[in-house]
């Protein structure tokens, strides 16, 4: 069956384990919900539950194999991870959990969770004891945070007689977390998302400058995640080391001046701002061409104050956009982020503390949004999950501003 326009493609992979069976009450909820279901099975799991019994299930044919039957099949891998708008392994086993965490693509499933640019949810189910295991932990912590959603087993009697967590999840609970990411998955889709990132460098001679310690990753996280959610992104950036988030436009700068004017000539097309760049305040007042020499170097260096860039946007809104800041504090966060939002006529302000070890150049954070009415304090999360959070919140305000 193909899907309709409006219908999404769920991929369910299904692993060996005793879970597997679950795997068809969860076909049949992800059918129930609308989805366009297609199965892929390792190995093991065909010792557990037939193809069959899934083929009958879906009204589609089930993929057990990397190698296409005849000449004229489409690669499977590669076409099941495009059709995919979605994809969930439930049950999920020990092994599987340890060869996606690691890249390793030695049969079809593992392949196509490669080669796939669709949201993945996981729902590991194994023995207690390899559960607990540092070393699965370890997978599960390295998947989460490479933005893989994990559906945590549950605890109760296993079916090898141990008791504890590594039950396969309730099937509600895996099939509530497809429907989000099926969501996510086309929730920005039309919308045009300016993110600057990265910290700014402002150039004393050819090889000093005055900069500051942004690794960038926090908005090259945003933008990536926009983009797989159907936004037109475009990302200014400052010099990172980061290669190009993919499906985003990215326009390289160094200096303030030179990130203001391309976060202008972007914002007039734009329906939503993230300000995440750690731009420098000031600039020296004057920059030599060529390189000071030591002996030439002054005790101390004129400086002028740059454009807020933020600040400026946030001015020219006419309140149809959505303008989202960052402030990096060391002091109270919230009542800082708070001041920012005003001054700075945002929507919505992600306040990061970096007095700690997290901030800067790490991947995790602690954040709170603030709006003009809360302040929402978030646990530690990578970098890649706080995108995620922000662009739900982000999502929400497009979809009030436009009154839909
Ligand atoms: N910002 C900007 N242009 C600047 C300075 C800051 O666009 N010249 C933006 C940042 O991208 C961020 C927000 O403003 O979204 C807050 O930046 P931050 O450096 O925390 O605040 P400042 O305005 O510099 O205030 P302060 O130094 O007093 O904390």
């Amino acid at each position: 069956m193909t899907a309709t326009p409006e219908q999404q493609t769920v991929l369910v992979g299904v692993t060996g384990g005793i879970g597997a069976y679950k795997a068809c009450e969860l076909v049949r909820a992800l059918m129930r919900c609308g989805f366009r279901v297609k199965v892929v099975m390792t190995d093991a799991a065909t010792r557990f539950v037939t193809p069959l019994t899934f083929r009958t299930l879906t009204r589609e044919p089930v993929a057990t194999s990397l190698w296409a039957d005849e000449p004229g099949d489409p690669v499977h891998h590669v076409s099941l991870a495009q059709e995919a708008d979605v994809v969930v392994v439930a049950p999920c086993t020990a092994n599987v959990l340890a060869k996606l965490a690691h890249g390793r693509a030695d049969d079809l499933l593992t392949t196509t969770v490669l080669a796939t640019e669709a949201p993945v949810v996981l729902a590991p189910a194994m023995n207690v004891h390899m559960w607990r295991k540092e070393v699965t932990q370890r997978n599960v912590d390295a998947l989460r945070a490479r933005g893989f959603v994990i559906v945590a087993p549950g605890s109760g009697e296993l079916a090898c007689g141990d008791v504890g967590e590594g039950r396969l999840a309730e099937v509600a609970a895996i099939a509530e977390a497809v429907e989000a990411e099926a969501r996510r998955a086309r929730d920005l889709a039309g919308v045009r998302v300016l993110v600057t990132a990265g910290p700014t460098y402002e150039p004393i001679d050819p090889v000093r400058f005055i900069g500051n310690r942004s690794s960038g990753k926090t908005g090259y996280a945003i933008a990536e995640e926009a983009a797989r959610r159907g936004a037109d992104v475009t990302l200014v950036s400052g010099p990172t080391a980061l290669p190009d988030p993919f499906g985003a436009r990215v326009v390289r700068v160094t200096t303030a001046a030179e990130m203001r004017e391309a976060a202008l000539s972007a914002w007039a097309d734009a329906d939503v701002v993230i300000a995440s760049a750690a731009v420098s305040d000031v600039r020296p007042a004057a920059r030599s061409s060529g390189k000071i020499k030591k002996d030439a170097l002054p005790d101390s260096i004129a400086l002028e104050r740059n454009p807020d860039i933020l600040a400026e946007l946030g001015a020219a809104n006419d309140g149809s956009r959505v303008v989202v800041g960052f402030a990096a504090e060391t002091g109270d966060p919230v009542a800082e982020a708070r001041r920012k939002l005003e001054a700075k006529r945002c929507d919505l302000v992600v306040a990061n503390d970096v007095s700690g070890d997290l901030g800067f150049g790490t991947d995790a954070n602690r954040v709170w949004f603030v709006t003009g009415d809360a302040a929402e304090e978030l646990p530690v999360l990578d970098k890649r999950a706080i995108a995620r959070e922000l662009l739900d919140r982000v999502s929400a305000l497009v979809r009030r501003k436009r009154g839909t």
